[in-house]
């Protein structure tokens, strides 16, 4: 991956329109539709306050939610949350490419900013497309007839090649934002500074830890040091060397579909040899009470939710042990930090992380809020990614179209 691309450092952008995509797709209250306020909210008002600062006339573009979907919501509301973080007013205004939307982008004076409407309320938004298909629609031919500049801020959503994070680029001279800027620095700085890697894989999307894994052993480069297993990954292997469970936690596995994954979690142990570690002991949920098991003894009483002490012991020392030129790459929490009794193993590994020497990223969508329940903070660590689907995307070896496009100014 070249850094080649030009940043908010490479133009002037006083008096210019500019328009921005950021991603601000946030959770959502399933009751209220409230939005909870957020890391990439607040990661993004940055750009904009430095754009309006510098006397831009800025457009905002973002999605909240997939058409159809319960979180699909109209983004008055994160223009609520953006004007307090900016610390200016956000004006927004429910239209994207008719005359309302027209008439507020004309209207703009330097340093002002506009919010428009959920990109994805437009069919045509989310084909995947070439910028020169996606220029040809309404969203791309309309807006750019109004703006200078185009910045590309998110990367969380570079994975996609929708209207709105491409097609700009067909039109418009195109630059990274900050938060851009940031995620490909971390990225190359782990990927092609760093000559050997420690992956810690927990959580509960164990095809993405596995995906990532195989691709970063077939590119044989930055070696893998060590894969420190946990979460549903760490129960997959030791499924995989003929270990029992427990009922209660292979009906889980069964019903995800987990099981199917046992072929490709077998072939991974036989190439990571002794490069991999499993849990030697789990905790499980035993009539509401943290019950610890040694592997010798499973199968466990009740679901495996954490992986135990002795396991986090391990692990732990082999992070501590890491030296400034590693890099650790963690995909996950250990166990079900949701919950008190089962916080212990992520809170013991991610401590370890804030103290290591080496490079580490964490990432995922709602990696920041297991950072805060274990008392850490985003800045104890070397760099929290705010992409979820978008850097397992990355780190899987997939092009990313969204940063595709930046290489082309
Ligand atoms: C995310 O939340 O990961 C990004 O906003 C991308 O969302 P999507 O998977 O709906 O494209």
């Amino acid at each position: 991956m070249s850094l080649s691309f030009r940043t908010l450092d490479d133009v002037d952008v006083s008096g210019k329109t500019v328009i921005v995509r950021v991603d601000l797709n946030s959770p959502v209250d399933p009751e209220t539709k409230k939005i909870q306020d957020n890391e990439r909210i607040q990661a993004h008002a940055k750009t904009l306050r430095e754009l309006s600062d510098r006397g831009a006339k800025v457009v905002v573009l973002a999605h909240q939610g997939r058409k159809g979907g319960a979180d699909f919501l109209p983004l008055k509301q994160h223009a609520e949350l953006l004007s307090r973080h900016v610390g200016k007013p956000v004006k927004y205004v429910p239209d994207l490419v008719g005359e309302e939307a027209e008439r507020a982008i004309k209207g703009l004076k330097s340093g002002e900013i506009l919010l428009l409407e959920n990109v994805r309320t437009l069919d045509e938004e989310t084909k995947e497309a070439s910028p020169e298909e996606h220029a040809k629609g309404a969203l791309v031919s309309k807006l750019s007839k109004l703006a200078d500049l185009f910045v590309l801020d998110a990367f969380s959503v570079a994975h996609r090649s929708h209207a709105s994070i491409v097609g700009f680029a067909a039109a418009l001279p195109v630059v990274a934002g900050r938060v851009m800027e940031r995620e490909l620095r971390a990225l190359s700085e782990l990927l092609e500074k760093r000559e050997r890697i420690i992956l810690f894989m927990g959580g509960n999307k164990p095809e993405d830890c596995i995906k990532v894994a195989e691709t970063i052993l077939a590119r044989g480069r930055p070696e893998i040091k060590t894969l420190l297993s946990a979460g549903i990954l760490g129960q997959l292997f030791l499924l995989a060397e003929g270990r029992d469970l427990g009922e209660p936690s292979m009906e889980y596995i069964r019903k995800k579909g987990f099981d199917k994954l046992l072929d490709r979690v077998k072939d991974l142990a036989e190439k990571l040899g002794e490069k991999l570690q499993k849990p030697v002991d789990v905790a499980c949920d035993a009539d509401g009470k943290r019950l610890e098991v040694s592997v010798s003894n499973l199968p466990a009483p009740g679901p495996i939710m954490d992986i135990g002490g002795e396991t986090a012991k391990t692990y732990t020392r082999i992070i501590r042990s890491a030296s400034e030129d590693d890099a650790i790459i963690v995909k996950g929490p250990a166990g079900a930090y949701e919950h008190e009794r089962f916080r212990r193993g992520t809170a013991e590994i991610y401590r370890a992380l804030a103290e290591s020497k080496a490079f580490t990223l964490i990432g995922g969508g709602d990696s920041s809020t297991a950072i805060r329940l274990v008392g850490l903070r985003v800045e104890d660590f070397s760099y929290v990614s705010l992409a979820g689907g978008a850097l397992i995307h990355f780190l899987s070896g997939k092009k990313m179209p969204g940063v595709e496009i930046l290489k082309r100014s």
